[in-house]
């Protein structure tokens, strides 16, 4: 592995402290998630990731649609350490919104029926490399970030807010800001026990 990309596997960790003070540009942000839309492998080349950037007062926006869905199915005598926890995603400065165009998905379903069961798993997959790029590559800006999961509680009021096609399931959020804290450590399992070589 070369020296940069080792540093940028190991510089990115799950990031929950995070403030609105970020070291780079949005413009900068934008050209770092562009080129990694761009660049991560999908099967087939289908390109069925799409991606919402949220900054500012629409990140703000998607924590409260977050935390007022979670405050109508949450006991409300639980719900100060939920409010809590999604004020520390609000505290950031923005959020990346990762999806997968269904539309595409089904396309391909239909034009490839026998690779039929594959084509939704081998789009997770691809939406989790594209994640794992963004994540990465933000924390190489200086930026820290933790993955969340709201959806599919959030999903109709997400897609109405900003207008997205109905095609488009939400997969994941990756709430994001200047790091705060420093990431708690970290247990390896043994490499040797998880890795096989033959030679
Ligand atoms: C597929 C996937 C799903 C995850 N889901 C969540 C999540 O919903 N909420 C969360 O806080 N962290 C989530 N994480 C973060 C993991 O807990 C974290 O990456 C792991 O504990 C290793 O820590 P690190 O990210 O600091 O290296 C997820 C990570 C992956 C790869």
């Amino acid at each position: 592995m070369s020296a940069n990309f080792s540093e940028a596997l190991k510089t990115r960790r799950s990031v929950y402290g995070i403030s609105k003070d970020i070291p780079v540009s949005e413009a900068r942000i934008e050209e770092v998630i562009g080129e990694a839309v761009k660049h991560t492998p999908s099967a087939f080349n289908s390109q069925s990731a799409r991606v919402v950037v949220l900054f500012g007062e629409q990140h703000d926006k998607l924590w409260t649609i977050v935390k007022e869905t979670l405050r109508k199915i949450v006991p409300a005598d639980n719900f100060s350490s939920t409010e809590q926890k999604l004020a520390s995603f609000q505290s950031g400065y923005g959020t990346v919104l990762f999806f997968e165009d269904q539309a595409v998905v089904e396309g391909l379903q239909e034009q490839f029926a026998l690779y039929k069961d594959n084509f939704p798993v081998w789009s997770n997959q691809s939406s989790g490399m594209l994640q794992f790029v963004v994540w990465t590559a933000l924390a190489a800006e200086g930026i820290g970030a933790s993955l969340q999961h709201y959806n599919p509680l959030i999903d109709d009021e997400v897609k109405q807010t900003w207008s997205l096609p109905a095609s488009w399931k939400l997969i994941a959020q990756l709430p994001f800001g200047a790091p705060t804290a420093e990431p708690g450590d970290k247990a390896f399992s043994p490499v040797e026990d998880r890795l096989k070589v033959f030679k």
